[in-house]
């Protein structure tokens, strides 16, 4: 079965917004090679230790024709070098702060403990300044990425450019019949838009309280990019990494594509598609499979009714894999019994967006969960403004099931672990959360804009055999 569907309420797609930015064509901007971000080396490898350094730093990009842009980046001028962890490695990693600003490193869709290795608002890197962090990461293969979470001026960091991807692998993934050869037939796809005045960013001038968005769209960081393909098939890295805007993805010429993998990892099946829709912060891989297409011909990916990128294909070697059946098991959740259902609410637009009726607050933990458990969460996303619009719930410290939305199964593709996901206006969606490691961590909206207005709040992980105390900043010392 192929699905040719979004999913998500076309009523309350972010274009029916008062606010919407409509992405034009880029005629005035030639294609270009497709920007690839390098692979990090480590610093030092020592048996199953590696080190990594991180630095946030400025550049300068050429973005549109003439005047560089000057951007923000992880160790490179614009986003960032692609960071590649696996499973059971002790990762020891330098993070450097050479902006003119505090910044923090957060790992998102890493289940690393917070509120100090997980780099949210608690773990600000001053400027001339780092910090060192350490963990084993013990999580299955998946892409996640790395942005800035200082309270509030998440959205202009990540505007002025900072965001990486993560790529984790594993043994287990490592046999599945995927393209993974990095930069070759395995690339990510960073999904941004901007707006630019004399070639220069400026979040102030086209700030939105509901999301800022710009004319341009961007992948990896290139307009008009293009992306030669070499193999006959091509394993995409999505993530909106978007302060805002939804992209409802296709091909110009309705190819289809295969989605492997969510947020969290290997989805249990592959699943067919014309058309992908990804809220800000989600992830998607996806295999596109060019075996209909001979050397010349070009594919256009496309968000609405505006192309996007370029796929060029060259000559390839056939390749007759086949994805099985089944890719991996996701056990159903054992929700432990005996316990509430947590139910949280996302609710207003604009200045009056509020998470659970109430503004984030740094020095408040707003809940407990004890680590171990498996607590069902209904999250909701309550309509009551303007017709509402979808707000993309996200948790940090953890990867979740979705179980249900608005009581129905949920979306073909929503089988596998995820951190973030979208709810629609007036939908309750019902997600198995279970916390593994101890600590403070954050839940919040992820559009970036309601996120730093402070729809969003915190759960303390707690061990019931260890009591663990935690200083907890506030606004004034970030
Ligand atoms: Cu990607 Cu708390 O964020
Ligand atoms: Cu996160
Ligand atoms: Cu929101």
């Amino acid at each position: 079965k192929v699905y040719n569907d979004y999913f998500f309420d076309e009523p309350v797609f972010d274009l029916h917004d008062g606010g919407y930015v409509p992405l034009e064509k880029a005629d005035d901007v030639p294609d270009k090679p497709l920007n690839i971000p390098a692979a990090l080396k480590p610093d030092k490898v020592d048996g199953n230790d590696v080190y990594y350094t991180i630095t946030a730093q400025e550049g300068e990009t050429q973005i549109l024709p003439g005047a560089k842009t000057k951007t923000w980046g992880y160790n490179a001028a614009l986003l960032g070098t692609t960071i590649v962890l696996k499973k059971g490695v002790h990762y020891h990693v330098h993070l450097v702060n050479k902006l003119t600003e505090v910044t923090t490193f957060h790992w998102h869709g890493l289940n690393v403990t917070g509120p100090i290795v997980d780099g949210g608002p608690h773990a600000p890197v001053y400027p001339g300044g780092s910090r060192d962090i350490d963990f084993t990461l013990d999580q299955p293969a998946q892409t996640d990425w790395i942005h800035p979470h200082p309270c509030p001026n998440t959205a202009r960091q990540v505007w002025n450019g900072l965001a990486a991807a993560v790529v984790v692998t594993d043994d287990e993934e490592a046999k599945l019949p995927f393209p993974r050869n990095y930069g070759v037939d395995d690339i990510p796809v960073i999904l941004q838009d901007r707006n630019y005045h004399d070639n220069q960013l400026d979040y102030k001038a086209d700030y939105d309280m509901d999301g800022t968005e710009g004319k341009y769209a961007l992948v990896n960081g290139t307009i008009n990019g293009v992306f030669d393909v070499t193999t006959q098939k091509v394993r995409l890295r999505i993530l909106n990494g978007s302060d805002r805007r939804e992209w409802r993805l296709h091909f110009d010429d309705e190819h289809e594509f295969t989605q492997i993998a969510s947020d969290g990892g290997t989805l249990p099946a592959p699943v067919k598609f014309t058309k992908l829709m990804l809220t800000c912060a989600e992830r998607a891989e996806v295999i596109v499979d060019f075996g209909d297409k001979k050397p010349g011909d070009v594919v256009t990916l496309m968000t609405d009714n505006i192309p996007i990128m370029k796929f060029k294909i060259g000559e390839y070697a056939a390749d007759n894999s086949v994805l099985p059946d089944k890719l991996t098991t996701i056990d159903a959740p054992e929700v432990t019994p005996g316990l509430p259902v947590t139910r949280t609410v996302m609710s207003g637009m604009d200045d009056q967006v509020r998470l659970d009726g109430k503004l984030f607050d740094m020095q408040r933990i707003d809940r407990k969960q004890k680590i171990g458990d498996t607590v069902l969460w209904d999250v909701v996303n309550t309509n009551d403004m303007d017709g509402g619009m979808i707000h993309p719930f996200h948790m940090h410290g953890c990867q979740f099931l979705v179980l249900s939305r608005n009581g129905k199964a949920p979306y073909p593709n929503e089988h596998g672990w995820k951190d973030t996901v979208g709810v629609n206006a007036g939908e309750t969606v019902r997600i198995a959360v279970q916390f593994t490691k101890f600590g403070v961590y954050m839940y919040h909206c992820h559009i970036l804009e309601h996120e730093d207005t402070g729809m969003m709040a915190q759960i303390e992980a707690y061990d019931p055999n260890e009591k663990h105390t935690y200083h907890l900043l506030s606004m004034d010392e970030m």
